[in-house]
């Protein structure tokens, strides 16, 4: 028996912000071209240019923020490339993903009216590495600057009078690596730079993200990037603030099979490899702490998920990967520790939308699947914007090999309307647990309870372009719940997510 507590009374003052639910497009493989942007004159229906299904889909889950345009590719664009006529723009080479030519159809004013369609917020990754401060900061005017001016006036004769409202704002990408194999010193030199012209035109107020470590290298190092930036950009909030947030980059990873080949070893590498992602996390946390004990800067996993193989016969800088069950686990785990950490973790961006990594969606022609990773997506919705609810777990552990892991991970918040939600993961392949949950103060009743369960027999159970329908939520039913002194038990089958909603008594 696993217990856990839920204490209703003492909800935490932290709210699990939406854009924890966020997510990233980068020109890269097919994610932007097939995935998201067909072109106005295509046989699949698209709404000028961009994919209609695709859209509906990303609507249904509620997308907060969508990162654009990269990645690496971010600090290789030049924005001027993608704006007027679509006959007229260069063609440029995609050379970190496979020198593929890169039409520059999709380009400023199309990704903003991606945004429109999909009701979210855009958060542009700014150019560092190969790119000039003047360069960043036309864009931020060409984009949010309401006078008269050379680069306002451009986007008018571009066919845009009004400025677009742009907040979240990203100055580089992993800048360490392919945006420049820079030094933290020298990066954080730059960014004090740049930020000095990320200028707030006519209303606008941009949320300033720099680019922070990734979590799979040695936290030492981890650590002193992050500290290079807190400490050089402190105490220069005189004028206005250098950065709103930093960013850190995660992937779990566990050898370079392709996603289906999910054996029960690497099964539990690859839910080890997931769950680290909280030691980084915490780690980032204590030094933020430090320097910002009253939570100003956010923390903002902008890139996150699942890095296996790509799948037989496709072009390896495509990074096309299939989505499983296994996917489905990992992607609760992450938005489970992320609320959890909610106080810090202001935003959150998987990798990626569509066609590349950990996919919602995958497209082959005019057909599109839900992933499993969708689906989880779609579960967790309901905690959205949501207050944190302190969730104890004392889970069992379970030991396979040299691996030992906790058998139940989850997270647990109260909407607007006093309704609990609870999400709770069963890592363990092999064996179902019976649960045990206490409300302790808080008067629950079985009618008011709605669940939904994601799983399936197989590790590797897959949705397909043949079997589109393989791996998705059903709704667990009522009668299994049994309520005996306020406390709530209930089974939870192996390998599962499940997503419970409780209305409470008055
Ligand atoms: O998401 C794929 C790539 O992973 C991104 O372009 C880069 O930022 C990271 O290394």
């Amino acid at each position: 028996m696993i217990k856990i507590q839920i204490d209703t009374k003492q909800s935490s003052k932290y709210i699990i912000s939406k854009h924890i639910y966020g997510h990233f497009a980068e020109h890269l493989g097919r994610c932007i071209y097939d995935g998201i942007w067909v072109g106005p004159d295509s046989k699949i229906p698209n709404i000028n240019g961009i994919r209609k299904d695709v859209v509906e889909a990303l609507k249904n889950i509620k997308i907060p923020n969508l990162r654009w345009p990269g990645g690496c590719f971010a600090d290789r664009y030049h924005w001027k490339d993608g704006i007027g006529p679509r006959n007229l723009r260069p063609k440029t080479v995609n050379a970190h993903w496979g020198n593929i030519v890169e039409t520059n159809y999709f380009g400023t004013h199309e990704f903003m009216e991606t945004c429109k369609l999909l009701d979210c917020e855009p958060y542009i990754s700014g150019n560092v590495g190969s790119g000039t401060v003047k360069e960043m900061s036309e864009w931020i005017e060409y984009m949010t600057f309401d006078g008269e001016s050379t680069m306002a006036n451009l986007r008018r004769q571009n066919g845009r009078d009004k400025p677009w409202k742009i907040k979240y704002w990203g100055i580089g990408n992993e800048n360490w690596m392919c945006g420049g194999n820079m030094t933290a010193n020298y990066y954080t030199d730059l960014l004090l730079r740049y930020s000095a012209y990320c200028n707030d035109f006519s209303g606008n107020k941009l949320y300033k993200v720099a680019c922070g470590p990734v979590g799979e290298v040695t936290i030492d190092w981890v650590l002193n990037w992050v500290e290079t930036i807190l400490k050089k950009t402190k105490n220069r909030l005189f004028f206005k603030p250098i950065i709103e947030g930093i960013s850190l980059h995660y992937y779990t990873r566990a050898g370079a099979k392709p996603a289906t080949q999910m054996s029960t070893r690497r099964w539990y590498q690859a839910m080890k490899s997931a769950l680290y992602i909280e030691t980084p996390i915490l780690e980032i946390k204590n030094l933020m702490d430090n320097y910002d004990p009253i939570k100003r800067i956010g923390l903002i996993i902008d890139e996150w998920g699942t890095w296996w193989g790509v799948e037989k016969g496709i072009n390896p800088a495509f990074l096309y990967q299939q989505n499983t069950l296994a996917d489905a686990l990992i992607a609760a785990i992450h938005l489970d520790i992320f609320n959890r950490h909610c106080d810090r973790v202001h935003m959150a961006n998987i990798a990626q939308t569509v066609n590349v990594l950990q996919s919602m969606i995958l497209t082959q022609g005019d057909q599109m699947l839900l992933t499993p990773t969708y689906h989880i997506f779609n579960m967790y919705k309901h905690h959205q914007d949501n207050k944190l609810l302190p969730l104890n777990i004392i889970s069992n552990d379970f030991i396979h090999e040299k691996f030992k892991l906790p058998a139940i991970n989850g997270s647990a918040s109260i909407d607007k309307e006093n309704n609990i939600c609870l999400s709770l993961t069963n890592l363990n392949p092999e064996e179902n647990y019976e649960i045990e949950c206490d409300f302790l103060e808080s008067r629950i009743n079985k009618n008011e309870i709605n669940a939904t369960i994601l799983t399936s027999e197989s590790l590797n159970a897959h949705n397909s372009f043949e079997s589109p329908e393989n791996v998705r939520p059903e709704n667990y039913p009522i009668d299994k719940f049994k309520i005996s002194n306020n406390r709530l038990s209930f089974e939870i089958p192996s390998k599962s997510v499940l997503f419970i909603t409780l209305t409470q008594l008055e």
